[in-house]
């Protein structure tokens, strides 16, 4: 990955922050089932990745007066909390969990209080019920909620769960969340039909669930 628009002293830090991110999510020999979906051979390439191509993406296009600096610090690091002292099953509360990892991290590394601040900010707008105050974080939210939707997200996640019916029930929380943290119209425009879609399929899933039996 290379981020052809920023300094070297960026891509020094930047690297510091993301080998130590991978060191803190478990590794491709761990067989936890719980963790599986976080696993540096699932995550780092499926996930991160994405969104910092989406954060370089979207920025060119619709962000272009934002520090790419600070959205791509917040991208790398908006799921920490998936891990970082996480206590329970339940992910609920990870962005705040994310916000502490960010500030023990970009301090040390010589960022101001100003860009930490920001960072922090654009972490907290990947946050569902969140508003972002600044353009980078509504940046961020753009870019996270569009690289889950045009990723194998929500197909990987049926894989990791314990039973359908379940993941049906997340997927249909987690479509809706996601589909409304998208606020640049032309993606939303795009991602239309297939939401549309696969609102169907959880609708005749549930129909055939209440359903099993043919009656004649
Ligand atoms: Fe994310």
């Amino acid at each position: 990955m290379k981020f052809t628009t920023l300094d070297e002293r960026f891509e020094t830090r930047f690297k510091t922050l993301y080998q130590n991110l991978y060191k803190l999510h478990p590794q491709i020999d761990s067989d936890e089932f719980n963790l599986r979906y976080l696993r540096v051979d699932w995550f780092f390439p499926q996930h991160i990745h994405n969104v910092l191509n989406q954060v370089e993406e979207l920025s060119k296009i619709y962000f272009q007066n934002t520090d790419l600096e600070v959205a791509l610090c917040a991208g790398l690091l908006h799921d920490a909390g998936l891990v970082y002292q996480r206590e329970t099953a339940s992910p609920l509360g990870h962005e705040e969990r994310s916000v502490e990892y960010a500030r023990n991290e970009l301090a040390p590394l010589g960022y101001s209080k100003e860009f930490i601040e920001k960072v922090c900010e654009c972490i907290k707008a990947t946050e569902p019920a969140y508003t972002p105050k600044l353009p980078e974080a509504l940046l961020v939210r753009n870019a996270d909620a569009y690289a889950h939707m045009i990723s194998m997200h929500f197909f990987a996640k049926s894989n990791f769960s314990q039973d359908i019916n379940s993941f049906v029930n997340w997927f249909e929380n987690k479509l809706e969340s996601t589909y409304t943290k998208i606020t640049i119209p032309e993606l939303r425009h795009e991602l239309s039909p297939i939401v549309t879609f696969y609102k169907k399929m959880i609708s005749n899933y549930k129909t055939q669930k209440m359903n099993p039996s043919l009656t004649f």
